[in-house]
């Protein structure tokens, strides 16, 4: 599903709000229905338990082929970024991402799919999967991001659109998984350590917006890619309903 964007704010407006304001902003409008993981309809399945296992199998291999596909677009960030201090924070993301350094675990899309595996996913089978649709849109939206906009943009589009609102989203998540598909915390590693790695993201959107989105241009962009990010997040996660 995807939604116009209605009520854009103006080029004055956008220069005019404070950098919280302007996150805060932004937070509302991706929180509107067809946007982003905050009360998507895959969150309600998961906690009445309605969600099948096939739906979420389905969920989870695209939401995986996605995470592991758009890590790349993360290092060309780092390339364009001039900024030494911001480059360092984009070097220990990937090497959590990528090999779980400072949590002691593991890369992050491999955590995703022993959860798939949890669920009755054929994990070696998911990794040789084509992206459907709605996964390669969100995935070629990072490629576009991090090529074609200013660095910090797809940093704001990941940290305001989709990081902020994980805490409140996983932990839903895992106490549905739970309560309704007998899961152990061993199971849900994926989600747990991102309930707490993303509890810092919202202030750092706040951080990039008032030190590098600092003109009304800038926040377009970030306004726009943010809203857009957040839409195609929605139309993958609601994946799952495309099957029974
Ligand atoms: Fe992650």
């Amino acid at each position: 599903m995807t939604i116009a964007i209605e009520c854009q704010p103006s080029l004055d407006e956008l220069g005019a709000m404070t950098p919280e304001e302007f996150v805060g902003a932004l937070r509302s409008v991706c929180s509107a229905p067809g946007r982003g993981m905050a009360n998507h309809p895959v969150v309600a399945a998961v906690e009445n338990g309605t969600a099948t296992l096939p739906q979420l199998q389905l969920f989870t291999e695209q939401f995986y082929l996605h995470i592991r596909n758009m890590l790349p677009w993360i290092g060309q960030i780092y390339v364009r970024c001039p900024y030494e201090e911001v480059r360092l924070t984009l070097v220990k993301n990937l090497a959590e991402e990528c090999l779980g350094t400072f949590t002691d675990t593991k890369a992050h899309p491999e955590l995703l799919l022993e959860f798939g595996s949890a669920i009755g996913l054929d994990a070696e089978a998911s990794r040789a999967k084509e992206q459907l649709l709605v996964g390669r849109q969100l995935t070629e939206y990072f490629e576009f991001m991090s090529n074609c906009r200013p660095w910090y943009v797809a940093l704001a589009a990941i940290g305001i659109g989709l990081e902020s609102f994980v805490p409140d989203t996983f932990t839903r998540l895992v106490a549905g998984f739970k309560l309704n598909y007998q899961l152990t915390d061993e199971q849900l590693v994926f989600w747990t350590m991102h309930i707490l790695a993303d509890q810092e993201h919202g202030d750092e959107g706040i951080e990039i917006v008032s030190e590098y989105a600092t003109t009304p241009e800038a926040r377009r962009y970030v306004y726009e890619c943010t809203v857009e990010t957040s839409e195609r997040y929605f139309d993958l996660w609601n994946i799952f309903q495309s099957v029974d």
